[in-house]
């Protein structure tokens, strides 16, 4: 499947550069035109395997299933918009009703947006609101969005705030990151504890009393930040942190969540629960929907402190409800399938790490993998520029990719990717990491 970049395809970049406000594309040339389950199509017929999700939204395969495009056809016939913040409609309701059997007891009520910033901007106004405190704390490398509430809780590349601060009430603190500790702990050290320690010591001693923070974003495993996996008993100290501070942990399980790790909520992996969920991306099937999901004992808001147009949009809700239904009919050879699938790859990327000097650190959980690409092991210095050209050489060959983080490259097919699609899409993934790399 070489790659061929044709005429329709520079003529198409040339007018997108004229009229479109530029966002994270840089040179990558992947027009879309269609999709199918594994594979994604181009406008000049090149075909790719998809190890992108197209950015963690087709997890069920490329442009949906055909029970949630059935689905979407039907509602388009029968009402698109029901002004659900004004008025009231059934879909949504019900769905909702389906959406919380996900959840964990004691959840909850919902509110709908468009999108994952949306849902964080409505966490964060709700977490205030419950709890009557002005602060929130996130985490470095966190990504939660681009709108001004969001954006002040995102801190991993200063490009993304410089020009749009000042960002007020929010705090940040280090996310353990195992493979590269900012505390400096090395391996005897427990980079978890340290990194709980320095909120009690520097933040909450010196910065912001623990009584005035409504609320502590966490990403389950960080997404955009680099595919940053805590260790294990991360998250259990953090919660009781804020049990014994009455503040309120809100996961975004925009990018981990549904079934991506092979659990419905991401959280879930380290036996944690969390007060308010955020949830965006994969749950409306390809069509666009934010949910924010908080515990039933929370209470309410008051009325007019917090609405929108679009939330709970009938086309969205439909196709949520087919992927949904899709993934309570099949979780069990869902769960069964990420966790084969991501035992392969892990295996894979574990055995190339003994090969190529270029792979730093492997590591994920079911189906979100990262792999951190370095110029030297021992100094760790991250190898931007050999992501990007084996970033490319997939692309050349017929593989979708994304990066994350600095120099990590994500690998986050759709769960349902076949086995034999699979194998052949890490077979082009190694392939361009043994050009770019010297061999160990
Ligand atoms: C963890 C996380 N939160 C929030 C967002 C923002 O979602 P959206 O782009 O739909 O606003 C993203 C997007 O990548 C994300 O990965």
């Amino acid at each position: 499947m070489k790659t061929k970049i044709n005429q329709k395809i520079n003529s198409l970049l040339t007018k997108d550069s004229k009229v479109m406000i530029k966002t994270t594309r840089e040179h990558y040339r992947f027009v879309a035109s269609h999709g199918d389950g594994d594979f994604a199509y181009d406008i000049a017929g090149n075909t790719f395997i998809d190890f992108s999700s197209f950015i963690g939204v087709y997890t069920l395969g490329v442009n949906g299933n055909k029970q949630i495009r059935d689905s979407i056809k039907k509602q388009v016939d029968r009402l698109m918009h029901p002004a659900f913040t004004d008025f009231y409609a059934k879909e949504p309701v019900e769905f909702t009703e389906k959406l919380l059997t996900m959840f964990p007891k004691g959840f909850g009520r919902v509110f709908y947006s468009n999108s994952g910033t949306e849902a964080n901007e409505a966490a964060i106004k709700f977490a205030k609101l419950f709890t009557k405190r002005p602060y929130v704390l996130a985490f470095y490398n966190a990504f939660h969005g681009r709108t001004m509430g969001s954006l002040g809780l995102t801190a991993s590349k200063a490009i993304q705030k410089e020009h749009f601060g000042p960002f007020g009430g929010v705090v940040h603190a280090h996310f353990p990151n195992p493979y590269r500790c900012e505390l400096n702990h090395d391996k005897n050290h427990d980079c978890a504890t340290a990194c709980i320690d320095y909120i009690k010591k520097n933040i909450f001693a010196k910065e912001v009393p623990a009584k005035e923070i409504a609320a502590i974003f966490i990403e389950p495993v960080q997404g955009e930040g680099g595919y940053i996996v805590p260790p294990k008993n991360f998250f259990r100290q953090l919660r009781e942190l804020c049990d014994e501070h009455g503040i309120l942990l809100v996961s975004d399980e925009i990018q981990a969540g549904y079934m991506r790790t092979g659990k419905f909520l991401a959280l879930d992996n380290f036996g944690v629960e969390a007060d308010i969920y955020t949830m965006a991306k994969a749950l409306g099937g390809g069509l666009p929907i934010g949910a924010t999901i908080t515990r039933h004992s929370l209470g309410d808001i008051p009325v007019g402190a917090h609405a929108n147009t679009f939330g709970g949009n009938l086309v969205s809700i439909a196709a949520a409800n087919a992927s949904l239904d899709y993934v309570k009919k099949n979780q069990k050879a869902l769960e069964d399938g990420v966790k084969s699938k991501s035992a392969y790859v892990m295996k894979r990327l574990e055995e190339m790490k003994e090969q190529y000097a270029i792979i730093g650190d492997v590591r994920g959980i079911g189906l979100m993998i990262g792999v951190e690409l370095v110029k030297d092991i021992r100094t760790k210095e991250p190898a931007i520029a050999e992501r990007g050209k084996i970033i490319e050489e997939c692309f050349m060959n017929g593989l979708l990719l994304l990066p994350a983080g600095i120099s990590t490259i994500r690998i986050i097919p759709p769960i349902t990717i076949s086995q034999q699609n699979l194998e052949k899409g890490m077979d082009i993934l190694e392939e361009a990491i043994r050009k770019e790399s010297k061999l160990l």
